[in-house]
């Protein structure tokens, strides 16, 4: 949440913060900034809104200058508006941040920084760390010993840079749980919470550990460590590639991602499929180690959550182990019981959901071995953990994630068979015999999305409903919750996805014309009991929306609308009913008139608590 970019150079800095903070708008969107130091002076830009909204007031006040710092919002203390929108400023306007995480102990900061006489404008946490550095360099001599000063002082996390009249050429950073990163150009430097922010005019990076700070020019890094004793940094090249970054013709990130998915399959087979062997080459828990783990505990939040539900069925189907799910929020707080050989999992497209963060330190406190699934994998959660597993599905953009899942449902399977190997719980014939299924997977995939248009016309018809209530069972009992999810985030449609056995217990006395049913009905061991939920809501004369498995008659039948998938075994399923619920959320989204890449509220990576 909050995107920060930073950059000293030789270019224009306002185009170059622009284009970083257009690629950092998954991080947060209602209001954005920038600062630069223009004819020695500090000059601040901001806007309510989004950095289309900043462009514009950047063309009617326009700044010049080659370095400058740039931040977009996603509100956490004070509404979002234009005084609360960083960059913030010391008393003389002399001092400028930008800042991305929660300074927890605030409240305080500001109560001593008023009795020293200072005016605070916004009701962010962020405003007071140019005025403790404004402090501290009263007493320092220079910045560098005022920010090393400051830093202590502070509590939570957060990353942060500074612009400083005084010392013109110089941005000063902090790092402390929030990610940031340093990117490398010809004759130029960039800081950014992201590596996206700064390809393709910075080749190489450095990616900045808890508790590191320091400064930047154009030309020089210096890290030093919570101690003040300067570290060695090595750079690496950014393997990142700016087309990953396009939307690739499609009007929308979240469409094109959608699109993707063949491929993100096709990738993932053909890196961890050789014959009837499962590779995990990145794995770096040790093969003994995983043939005893006896329990595993998953942790993750929102889509990735769903993913994890579905990973427990695999577990327990092909590994025989117990296995739980936790939403990372909940998890670390309910004090879990870790005995035995336990395995934490925690699943997570960006890397850096502070919840499942926080899971992850939770299970270590334990003594639990941590293995994350993880898309970014140079996340922090990557980093944190014991070992990872790359989801390989390529950035992913769209604030709703739709690629990650399925590469998540894939990856997760095929470490169920991994570990079935090496618990000698399964043969190469039966693995062989799963592999065919999944290597058509692509194909299917394909098929499913040439009825877009399909789903298209559903939304056009369906769009002025005000409530969805999604029914599946067993694998697709996720699918119902994360159809629903999708809906909320992106088409601000209430929907409630259920277990079709729950929808007895309560959710049934919603049925009314009013209130469509999305009853995803495969044929899986469960079919006939998702068609006794769909005769229920018929009898109730609810509006039916299906999903079922192409050559059954009867789901169509009794439904309103419906849509066919390829037929598949069971444990794949879900990564094939999904595609039409994602088609129709975002479908319904561009229906209403809503943003389906930046919807209202939300925001890509959720670094707060
Ligand atoms: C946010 C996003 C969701 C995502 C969730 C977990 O809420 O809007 O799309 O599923 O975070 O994110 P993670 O990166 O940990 O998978």
């Amino acid at each position: 949440m909050c995107g920060i970019v930073a950059y000293v150079g030789e270019k224009s800095v306002d185009s170059v913060l622009l284009v970083g903070l257009i690629r950092l708008e998954y991080r947060g969107y209602d209001s954005a900034g920038v600062a630069v130091i223009d004819g020695g002076e500090i000059e601040i830009r901001k806007q309510l809104g989004k950095i289309r909204d900043l462009e514009e007031e950047l063309r009617l006040h326009p700044v010049s200058g080659n370095i400058g710092i740039g931040h977009t919002r996603w509100a956490t203390h004070g509404e979002p508006s234009k005084i609360n929108a960083h960059p913030h400023v010391d008393s003389h306007k002399k001092i400028a941040v930008v800042h991305n995480g929660i300074i927890e102990n605030y409240h305080l900061l500001r109560h001593e920084l008023q009795k020293l006489g200072h005016k605070f404008v916004s009701e962010t946490d962020s405003e007071i760390i140019p005025h403790l550095i404004e402090e501290e360099l009263k007493t320092a001599s220079g910045m560098v010993e005022a920010l090393k000063n400051t830093i202590p002082k502070l509590e939570g996390k957060f990353s942060f840079t500074v612009i400083y009249e005084n010392e013109p050429d110089r941005i000063f950073f902090a790092r402390n749980g929030s990610p940031l990163v340093y990117g490398k150009g010809k004759n130029e430097s960039f800081l950014a919470s992201d590596v996206s922010a700064v390809i393709p005019a910075a080749k190489e990076e450095f990616r900045l550990d808890n508790g590191q700070w320091g400064w930047v020019t154009k030309n020089e890094l210096h890290v030093f460590d919570e101690n003040g004793k300067e570290v060695d940094h090595s750079l690496e090249e950014i393997k990142m590639n700016a087309m990953e970054l396009d939307k690739g013709g499609f009007e929308h990130y979240m469409l094109k991602e959608i699109y993707e998915q063949p491929d993100v399959i096709r990738r993932i087979i053909s890196n961890r499929i050789d014959g009837s062997t499962i590779l995990f080459p990145e794995m770096a828990l040790p093969l003994d180690y995983q043939g005893r783990v006896t329990r595993i505990i998953i942790t993750s939040a929102g889509t990735s959550w769903h993913a994890g539900i579905i990973g427990k069925l695999y577990f327990e189907k092909y590994v025989k182990i117990a296995t739980e799910v936790d939403i990372s929020s909940e998890f670390r707080y309910r004090n879990p019981i870790a005995e035995g050989d336990s395995m934490v999992i925690a699943i997570s497209q960006s890397g850096e959901t502070a919840d499942t963060l926080a899971g992850i330190h939770e299970a270590k406190s334990k003594f639990c071995r941590v293995l994350s699934f993880v898309n970014n994998v140079n996340s922090t959660i990557a980093r944190e953990s014991d070992a990872f597993i790359s989801l390989m599905g390529g950035v992913e953009i769209g604030v709703a994630s739709t690629k990650a899942y399925t590469a998540q449902l894939l990856n997760l399977l095929l470490y169920s068979m991994y570990l079935s190997s090496i618990k000698w719980l399964s043969t190469p014939e039966e693995r062989s015999e799963l592999i065919t299924e999944i290597r058509a997977l692509p194909e299917k995939i394909e098929t499913v999305l040439k009825g877009a248009d399909q789903i298209k016309e559903w939304a056009k018809e369906l769009k002025d409903a005000k409530d969805f209530i999604f029914l599946g069972r067993h694998f697709n009992h996720p699918t119902a919750l994360e159809g629903a999810l999708k809906l909320k985030e992106i088409s601000y449609v209430h929907a409630s996805g259920y277990a079709g056995g729950e929808f007895k217990h309560g959710p049934i006395a919603l049925i009314s014309s009013e209130v469509p049913t999305v009853c995803i009905a495969p044929q899986t061991e469960i079919y006939p009991k998702m068609v006794s939920n769909i005769e229920e809501v018929k009898a109730r004369k609810g509006r039916i929306v299906s999903i079922y498995t192409e050559g059954d008659t009867k789901v169509p039948e009794m439904s309103e609308f419906s849509f066919a998938i390829p037929k598949t075994i069971d444990v794949l399923t879900p990564i094939l009913t999904i595609i039409p619920l994602q088609l129709f959320s975002y479908y319904m989204a561009v229906e209403r008139g809503c943003e389906p890449d930046q919807p209202r509220n939300l925001a890509k990576s959720v670094t707060v608590e």
